[in-house]
């Protein structure tokens, strides 16, 4: 277990101080990117702190922790955050559909930099977190973000860490579902996570050897799933594997959703309607299993800490550098910086031209379209 770590000290300090907070959903290799701009910071000469729950952290009564070597001893390997996030809060507003931080709430950030003589922050954060990293860098604060979702979503980069634990999680559950599907000559439908962008479906289900892949960016239908398991099962295949991304829907369909108590969209259901419609056209036996959040449990996998690792390095390094506004990309196998702007502008999604899914059919996968 890491020792816990010390409340930072307000003091009239000489040495500079960064900040670094984690928010919105959490996922493995957060910790990684922890400990590796902790390590970064001691090398170049800044202190670091990091701030409790998302951007929360920074409004009074501030709640800061101090990331030195021992207190980021011993957590490369875990699950979560040990900062702690929140998926909302006072930073998130709208002004009609567009997002704005309210100038209370700039103002006390303004103090919060002041009371700690912050030289930069790191927002490590998915797309909405970045949005607001964005919206602070706008306002003059010196911020560097760096880019964070198992969904793998983010235009700007071509890879994020989270992924590959997730994917992992997936393969792993499929080679589960592998032996008893044969064993009862059943179809497996096994819903994984993906909003808008199905990375996780598409990797997990080829890594998984999954025989059905429905993803969101390529609507499909019902007959052709249907055919497709009954062509299999007469070749004489004892069981099929169906992997749907949570945002997959059908030709001129609608994503399945699921009211939560609070009134919000939350998606989810979708495994349950495919089952019933390939039981209804195939008359074969259908068990689903939902993944949900054991895709973001857990600990990284050795891909994931390496990219974390190079993230919170790189990020600590455009700090030092004065390269404020920019986020850590990964790109061509080199951590490299670009605006933040330009990854919270477009989303990354699977193209269905791509090798990946041409080599998937080429394995016999079909995306039931
Ligand atoms: O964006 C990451 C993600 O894990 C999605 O894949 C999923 O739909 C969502 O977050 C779940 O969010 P929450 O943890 O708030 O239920």
């Amino acid at each position: 277990m890491a020792a816990r770590p010390k409340k930072a000290k307000h003091s009239n300090i000489v040495m500079k101080r960064i900040g670094i907070l984690t928010s919105g959903g959490d996922c493995p290799g957060l910790n990684a990117v922890l400990r590796a701009a902790s390590r970064t910071s001691e090398k170049l000469g800044f202190e670091l702190i990091g701030f409790c729950d998302g951007f929360e952290g920074l409004l009074p009564p501030e709640s800061h922790i101090l990331l030195d070597r021992h207190a980021t001893s011993g957590i490369m390997h875990l699950g979560g955050t040990i900062l702690g996030t929140v998926n909302r809060g006072q930073f998130i507003n709208r002004s009609g559909s567009r997002r704005m931080i309210q100038a209370e709430v700039l103002g006390k950030t303004r103090q919060t930099f002041q009371n700690l003589n912050l030289h930069g922050l790191i927002v490590v954060g998915g797309d909405g977190s970045l949005s607001t990293a964005q919206l602070l860098h706008e306002a003059g604060f010196p911020v560097v973000g760096v880019p964070k979702t198992i969904d793998n979503d983010l235009e700007a980069t071509s890879m994020t860490f989270g992924l590959n634990s997730a994917v992992e999680c997936v393969a792993e559950a499929l080679n589960r579902l592998h032996t008893t599907a044969t064993s009862h000559k059943r179809v497996m439908v096994l819903e994984v996570m993906g909003r808008h962008a199905g990375w996780i479906a598409l990797q997990g289900g080829l890594a998984g050897g999954a025989d059905i892949i429905l993803l969101p960016e390529m609507p499909f239908e019902y007959e052709k799933v249907a055919a497709e398991i009954e062509h299999r099962h007469r070749e004489g295949s004892k069981s099929t594997l169906v992997v749907v991304a949570e945002g997959a829907s059908p030709k001129d369909g609608k994503q399945s959703c699921q009211q939560t108590t609070t009134g919000e969209r939350r998606l989810g259901g979708i495994s349950e309607i495919v089952a019933k419609e390939i039981a209804e056209r195939t008359g074969k036996e259908v068990r689903t299993c939902v993944l949900g959040h054991l895709q973001r449990g857990g600990g990284p996998t050795t891909l994931d800490r390496i990219l974390a690792t190079g993230f919170g390095v790189k990020a600590v390094e455009l700090i030092a550098e004065g390269k404020f506004g920019s986020m850590v990309s990964y790109q061509n196998c080199t951590f490299v910086d670009v605006p933040i702007a330009s990854a919270v502008q477009k989303m990354r999604r699977v193209n269905p031209e791509s090798q990946l899914v041409q080599i998937a059919r080429s394995v016999g996968i079909s995306f039931g379209n």
